[in-house]
């Protein structure tokens, strides 16, 4: 056997192991990063060591630090788990190991992006011929879609922001909902924008754009404008309301992004596809393979109806690469790149249509399932609407309910995470995971009950 059979053979052991004992482990991680410095630490020895022994040994120092994200009950942040079928192909990316930016390098990959792209463009029923960029997560298919934003609204005004730059280029307005997510600031001051260009609209208890304030603020400016729209609020998972609001942006010729990096897959459920009810006109759309199509860390997806558009700002030809129209490379930031189409496609293609909508629909019955029960529990109230996969919970003051958070951290049966909503400290429970069963549901809900009893 060859160091690479001997390597993946312990590696795979590992793997299965870790997934065996994984209901049985505690879901936030034993270890603090000191201590995980000091496992990893000393200095980088002067001799190597087997491949094998090394895997062991990154195993066996990482196994207090690992978080239980890959199991049925992690709720916290919005973090997808991992489809079978994905996580076996993320494996061969690996192993293929392609640089996934040329159709003529890498045409495997190209293609399986290319078609994992369009399916999800059809699950989503969003515009025929969207061009899709997979990048590495929901921030950067925000940048991405912003990107191609500035460059065509300024276009439209006549300035080549790709040879003129941004000094003395019209100002552009980027408009938000108060309870945009904060990539969206993060993606307006890498693309050079400035904070200064954000105007944000009011929104209402479930931070949901208001229509009428969005009117007054599309008012009170002229010259280019973005507006940026969102398909799931990180706290509550409200959808802006997209009929209106497009509406109003078009008759400022403003573009539209929508932002929906766990919402937008609202979409391809009938159950649930009236939340993203008007968004498919929009302009371009960000969302997260890694999130709700559980596809392994790390994926992105950015969407934008104008390939020219995208095109615009990323296109590059160099005389040692053998380019073409249509190359991946068009449509992210990124030069080099991992071929996350594998396991996006894989994800797809193992559920199917109907197993995506179900996908989806189970995700929203669990986070259903979790907030009724919670809202069952003596000192526990559920603070949001759940329309979707977020629920929010309050043990009482804010001091009551950060301990609270503490105690289930401590006890290790579930994972939720700690923020603040209209100035209330609440925990947030995400449910992502294709793995969350309804038993799981119960296993944490017993495990609520006993922290809010002893508080
Ligand atoms: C609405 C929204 N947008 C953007 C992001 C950023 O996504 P990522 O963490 O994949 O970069 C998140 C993350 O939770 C989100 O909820």
């Amino acid at each position: 056997m060859d160091d690479r059979h001997r390597a993946l053979a312990r590696a795979h052991e590992l793997a299965v192991d870790f997934l065996d004992t994984l209901d049985d482990r505690p879901v936030w991680p034993r270890a603090t990063y000191e201590e995980m410095l000091t496992a990893f630490g000393g200095e980088l020895p002067a001799a190597g060591s087997d491949p094998v022994e090394v895997i062991e040994d990154l195993a066996r120092r990482s196994g207090p630090g690992i978080a239980g994200i890959a199991g049925g009950r992690f709720f916290g942040f919005v973090i997808g788990g991992e489809l079978p079928a994905a996580l076996g192909a993320d494996w061969l990316t690996s192993v293929w190991d392609q640089n996934a930016g040329l159709n003529s390098l890498t045409p495997a990959a190209a293609a399986a992006e290319t078609v994992a792209g369009q399916w999800i463009v059809e699950a989503l029923g969003l515009p025929g011929g969207t061009a899709v960029g997979l990048v590495t997560g929901g921030m950067m298919a925000n940048y991405t879609c912003l990107s191609a934003a500035r460059q065509e609204v300024l276009a439209r005004r006549g300035w080549d922001v790709n040879e003129r730059g941004l000094f003395g280029a019209p100002g552009v307005r980027v408009i938000v909902g108060r309870d945009r997510h904060d990539t969206i600031d993060r993606a307006v001051r890498f693309l050079g924008l400035g904070q200064d260009a954000v105007r944000e609209v009011a929104s209402d208890s479930q931070g949901r754009l208001e229509p009428a304030a969005l009117a007054s603020v599309l008012e009170a400016g002229t010259g280019p404008a973005i507006l940026c729209l969102q398909a799931g609020e990180v706290h509550t998972g409200a959808f802006d309301p997209f009929t209106d609001a497009i509406e109003l942006a078009r008759g400022h010729d403003a573009w539209v992004h929508v932002d929906g990096a766990f919402g937008l897959w609202a979409a391809a459920s009938p159950a649930f596809g009236h939340l993203t009810s008007g968004m498919a006109v929009a302009d371009s759309w960000a969302t997260d393979a890694h999130k709700t199509l559980n596809v392994p860390y790390d994926c992105g997806v950015a969407m934008v109806r104008d390939r020219a558009a995208m095109a615009a700002g990323f296109g590059v030809s160099a005389d040692y690469l053998i380019g073409g129209a249509g190359d991946p490379i068009e449509r992210v930031p990124e030069f080099s790149r991992r071929a996350r189409g594998f396991p996006v496609w894989a994800a797809l293609r193992s559920l199917g249509r109907d197993g995506l909508a179900a996908h989806v629909d189970q995700l929203c019955a669990r986070a259903t399932q979790m907030a009724a029960g919670l809202a069952q529990i003596p000192g526990v109230e559920v603070v949001n609407e759940v329309a979707f996969t977020q629920v929010l919970t309050s043990f009482g003051d804010d001091v009551r309910t950060a301990e609270a958070g503490h105690r289930l951290l401590a006890e290790g049966t579930a994972v939720f995470t700690p923020a603040t909503w209209r100035g209330r400290g609440v925990q947030r429970c995400s449910v992502s995971s294709w793995a969350t069963t309804a038993a799981d549901v119960d296993r944490t809900l017993e495990a609520v009950r006993r922290v809010a009893s002893a508080l």
